[in-house]
């Protein structure tokens, strides 16, 4: 799937990602599906890498790829069991992000897609 490359400047750039970011760990740091996946106890620096994955996909800097190299998130995601459900705490979890960071319906739509698609991708078992 291929964004515009506008989508970064167009919303506002780093302080909206950081917001959408931000606000969706603190619902994963509350959400008994999700947390215990986590394997840091510190959510911090796994905030700061899907931050800089998400604004390199939307056409920010690439500071994602230049500290992690390429994405290959579902391989990424191999340890983690992610089945139906985790795919919906993730999504619940996101959705209040979306809802609260205080982009334009349309560009929310855009995101929200995407999210979605995403999501869906990262499924990895059937339970
Ligand atoms: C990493 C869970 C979907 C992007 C992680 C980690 C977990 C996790 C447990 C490890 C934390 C870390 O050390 O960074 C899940 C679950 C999902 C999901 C349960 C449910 C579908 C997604 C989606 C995206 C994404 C849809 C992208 C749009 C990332 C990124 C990392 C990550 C960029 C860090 C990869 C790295 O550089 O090591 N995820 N994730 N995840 N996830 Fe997800």
């Amino acid at each position: 799937m291929s964004e515009p490359q506008n989508f970064y400047a167009e919303v506002g750039g780093a302080p909206v990602f950081e917001k959408l970011v931000a606000r969706f760990y603190q619902e994963v740091a509350a959400d008994d599906v999700l947390r215990p996946l986590y394997p840091e106890e510190d959510l911090g620096p796994a905030e700061v890498r899907l931050r800089m994955f998400l604004e390199q996909y939307w056409g920010g800097p690439r500071t994602y790829s230049d500290q992690r190299g390429h994405p290959r998130l579902r391989m990424r995601h191999a340890p983690f069991k992610v089945g139906p459900i985790e795919r919906d705490a993730w999504l619940r979890c996101m959705r209040v992000a979306v809802d609260e960071s205080g982009l334009d319906a349309a560009h929310r739509d855009q995101l929200w897609q995407y999210l979605q698609y995403a999501a869906m991708s990262m499924v990895n078992s059937d339970f």
